[in-house]
């Protein structure tokens, strides 16, 4: 397929992807919201729980919640459960067309391990799998009756998924893969557990036997899951884009405080929802602020002494020849590209000028560019561009 035809898949998979993510993450925030919300009120019908009030798009809605199902359930009974399953579904699309298609560029630094594009599918695939089955045990075994200690379990095998990500896979690679490990967890959650659990107890319930409480206890458990993961996924995903989050060398750092920061805004979203006043969540805002602030801290660019170093326009038009105008010409003569990637020329000193910021995130103070560093561009030779671009 033409690089042209690919990119429309990869868009067209891209748009997919963000539209039934946003409908399983928009399904979580409002029924999360929604349960929360529920009331006692007078007068409920039995098996009653909770209500709600709610005004939406010139609309009164009242729900009710029903702890044990109602005697007999609707033949149009809505349950909640593509969205999630199509998110994983163009999420794993997108992960063939941009990374494993694209494998030398996008996923495989050789400097970090120099990997065959074959070898490193397999390792991506194979590792979310495993991921999947190592956060399954943890969940059933005697640990996860604690979901204060499940939770930091959790939380390790994320960090520690980054850490091996960042050991095998290039800087951006890494990241994404982190995003998959834990989108994998959660669609896996919805499809192998909640709704099958939810299905079951449905079935006991019309059948008039009492269902299995573990089987509610356990959906519980990974939805709380679900419910802390779904802001820390969404920057994960969106991390290509931020080459200062995963050019550290540490970036499991990173993945670490990007868990705690976004898992505090989760929680505070929630008890928000669940009425609790300002005094009783506060702690989330410095937990937040704190987070931020050693984040900034650990992704800060190195400095670069330019005290004393003149790079001529000539010298950089040299490494830009070498190391970037295959890919970022009019017409680049790179197999992988049609037309310059994102629109970014650098052919001239004034390209080059013209993109001083990105340039200098991309390759001076990280190494996300040249793509897999295909041209094996020196230390020596980001720290000229460096000084060159500083100076201006
Ligand atoms: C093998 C092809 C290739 C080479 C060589 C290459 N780039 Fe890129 N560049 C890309 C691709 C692909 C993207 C778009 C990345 C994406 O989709 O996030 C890109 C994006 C960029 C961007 C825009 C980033 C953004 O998101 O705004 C900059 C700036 C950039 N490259 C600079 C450079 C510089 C400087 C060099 C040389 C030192 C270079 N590139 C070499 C393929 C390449």
């Amino acid at each position: 397929m033409s690089a042209f035809l690919l990119e429309w898949v990869n868009l067209v998979i891209r748009w997919a992807h963000l539209v039934v993510g946003i409908g399983w993450i928009g399904t979580s925030f409002y029924f999360i919201a929604l349960d929360l919300g529920l009331r006692k009120r007078e007068g409920m019908p039995e098996g009653v729980y909770g209500t709600a009030w709610e005004v939406h798009g010139g609309g009164f809605y009242h729900v009710q919640k029903y702890l044990v199902a109602p005697k007999t359930l609707p033949p149009d009974l809505i349950w909640f459960k593509w969205e999630a399953y199509l998110t994983w579904v163009t999420g794993f699309g997108l992960l063939i067309v941009q990374y494993y298609v694209h494998a030398r560029a996008f996923l495989i630094n050789p400097a970090v391990m120099p990997l065959l594009p074959a070898q490193a599918v397999v390792i991506s695939v194979l590792s979310l799998g495993a991921g999947w089955l190592i956060y399954d045990r943890i969940c059933k075994s005697p640990l996860g009756r604690n979901p204060t200690l499940l939770a930091v379990l959790v939380f390790v095998l994320i960090v520690f998924a980054a850490y091996v990500y960042g050991n095998v896979f290039s800087g951006r690679g890494a990241f994404i893969h982190v995003g998959a490990f834990v989108g994998t967890i959660m669609a896996v959650n919805v499809f192998g557990l909640i709704i099958p659990n939810q299905k079951k107890i449905t079935a006991s319930l019309l059948a008039g036997r009492a269902p299995d409480p573990a089987l509610g206890a356990q959906g519980k458990q990974r939805s709380v899951h679900n419910n802390y993961l779904t802001l820390p996924v969404l920057v994960l995903m969106v991390s290509a884009h931020y080459p200062m989050l995963f050019s550290h060398p540490h970036s499991w750092l990173v993945v670490a405080l990007i868990l705690v920061i976004g898992g505090s805004a989760r929680h505070l979203l929630n008890r928000h929802d669940a009425g609790d006043p300002l005094a009783k969540i506060w702690w989330t805002l410095p937990v937040m602020a704190v987070g931020l602030a050693a984040a900034i801290w650990l992704t800060a660019p190195q400095r670069i002494d330019t005290t004393g170093v003149v790079v001529s326009d000539g010298e950089v038009l040299a490494i830009l020849g070498k190391h970037c105008a295959t890919c970022h010409a009019p017409r680049p003569s790179h197999d992988g590209f049609d037309a310059p990637p994102k629109g970014v020329v650098l052919l001239t000193i004034d390209d080059v000028v013209r993109n001083r910021e990105q340039v200098l995130a991309q390759t001076v103070h990280g190494d996300a560019m040249p793509l897999g560093n295909e041209t094996e561009m020196t230390t020596a030779e980001r720290a000229a561009l460096g000084a060159f671009l500083m100076s201006r």
